[in-house]
């Protein structure tokens, strides 16, 4: 708690923030395989300790820029603090001292990647984003320098398979490790960030007199957020891949799933909903939920996003469902989930009897605060360890945070309502999955 930062340290993060963020793709975080060699790691580790602090910049300096007087509220002061902490522990971090040979080693590029992985490793234009929207580059991939592809302007690279003819030194696997525990560290900080905001943000309603927040805020919110899954997207990522030396599973590379079942997660989804449900109701049996998908249906995901998502809308569904028909029924209209197999999009579709959402407060719904409930659980940061997760409702982020985690890898997330009757969420994940992290 004594951590304090110097002026210094603002000026190189002043600096940092004027660099732009690289976009990664899903295709690229897998690249990595099974196993990444102690050199791939470290090339990653390189690239990584230029890109986290540049995303860190961007978040320390838009926090200092919040309007209205937003920016000096303690609990932003605090996040802020965070996230200018870890900017300082990464940027000095003791690299290690190698060997020339070694050093130019690091430099050349694997001999290998074939056509595929050429084709498969270039990053594309998200397509939930309109052109312009992000000031973020695209990241090159392994081989895509050969001139053909002109949008592509970015430098630095996530992953380059290193050469790994040769022993790597010691030296090198004790700066990875180092540096994985260095972001171990870093992502413990910063669990509580989404609740710390919250608390900002109201703390920031009450002392201006604020119903609602406006759309300025709005739009921050969401590029906050969006930032952190792609941050904590990087982070956890590499930290599995370092732990992955040891104990790996074919299925996995870091915290992607390459064979995401959506059936099991969606049936795990359903019951843990329902088990919150019955819990916050008092109920003996929360309403049904049915659920139509193919048992072979896989795709590469995070199964962490794909099971915060559907959580989330399930809980919304049953508790639209219980309070429309009252807690004392003994039977609910069913719930329907239905998912569909594309080409382009795997869509998950869950239609609820629930009453549906007045076509006035269809806005609301993704704005951040806003909710139905009438007494917001009281916020303790140390519990949540992540997103809002396990409450039934009443922060008002379970929509407009899973709509983030769906555009995070090229999805979406669109809700339908007929008033009277009920509502439908469509989330549509993206199965290409070359699409860069819409960043900004
Ligand atoms: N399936 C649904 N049926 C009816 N209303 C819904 C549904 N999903 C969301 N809503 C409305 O949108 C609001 C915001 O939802 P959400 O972002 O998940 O926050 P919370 O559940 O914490 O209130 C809810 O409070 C509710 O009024
Ligand atoms: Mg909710």
């Amino acid at each position: 708690m004594s951590w304090k930062k110097s002026a210094e340290l603002m000026d190189t993060i002043r600096h940092y923030s004027k660099f732009p963020a690289t976009g990664v793709s899903l295709r690229q975080m897998v690249q990595f395989g099974e196993r990444p060699s102690v050199g791939t790691l470290f090339r990653a580790s390189q690239f990584l300790s230029e890109e986290l602090p540049i995303r860190l910049a961007h978040r320390v300096q838009e926090l200092s820029d919040l309007p209205d007087g937003l920016n000096d509220m303690p609990s932003i002061k605090r996040v802020q603090d965070w996230y200018a902490q870890s900017f300082e522990e990464i940027t000095t971090l003791q690299k290690p001292s190698l060997s020339a040979e070694i050093r130019e080693r690091l430099l050349k590029p694997a001999k290998q990647a074939g056509r595929n992985s050429r084709v498969l490793s270039e990053t594309t234009q998200n397509p939930s984003v309109p052109r312009g929207q992000y000031r973020s580059q695209l990241s090159t991939g392994n081989g895509s320098e050969n001139g053909d592809n002109k949008k592509v302007t970015a430098t630095r690279r996530y992953f380059s398979g290193a050469d790994d003819n040769g022993e790597w030194p010691p030296e090198l696997n004790d700066y990875n490790t180092r540096f994985a525990s260095t972001l171990d560290v870093i992502k413990r900080r910063h669990d509580s960030v989404v609740t710390t905001i919250a608390q900002g943000i109201l703390e920031y309603k009450r002392k201006r007199q604020r119903m609602q927040i406006d759309h300025n805020i709005q739009a921050f919110l969401d590029r906050f957020y969006m930032s952190r899954i792609g941050i904590r997207m990087l982070i956890g990522q590499h930290i599995a891949l370092t732990d992955q030396r040891t104990h790996s599973d074919p299925n996995y590379v870091g915290i992607i799933c390459t064979k995401t079942n959506v059936r099991d997660l969606a049936q795990e989804a359903i019951e843990n909903a329902r088990f919150v449900c019955e819990d916050h109701y008092g109920l003996f049996d929360a309403p049904k939920v049915q659920l139509v998908c193919n048992p072979d249906l896989h795709f590469m995901y995070v199964p962490g996003h794909l099971s915060h998502m559907l959580f989330e809308t399930l809980k919304n569904s049953l508790r639209a469902v219980v309070e429309t028909h009252g807690q004392d029924k003994e039977e609910f209209p069913v719930t329907k989930v239905v998912v569909a197999e594309g080409k382009e999009d795997i869509t998950i579709k869950i239609s609820d009897e629930g009453g549906g959402i007045p076509r006035s407060s269809i806005p609301l719904v993704w704005t951040y605060m806003y909710t139905t409930v009438d007494q917001t659980p009281t916020l303790d940061p140390d519990f949540n360890k992540s997103d809002f997760k396990a409450p039934m409702a009443g922060f008002g982020y379970g929509l407009p945070i899973s709509r983030l985690y769906a555009r995070y890898f090229g999805g979406d997330l669109k809700l339908i309502s007929m008033e009277g009757y009920g509502t439908d969420v469509y989330l549509h994940l993206n199965r290409l999955s070359s699409s860069s992290e819409p960043l900004q």
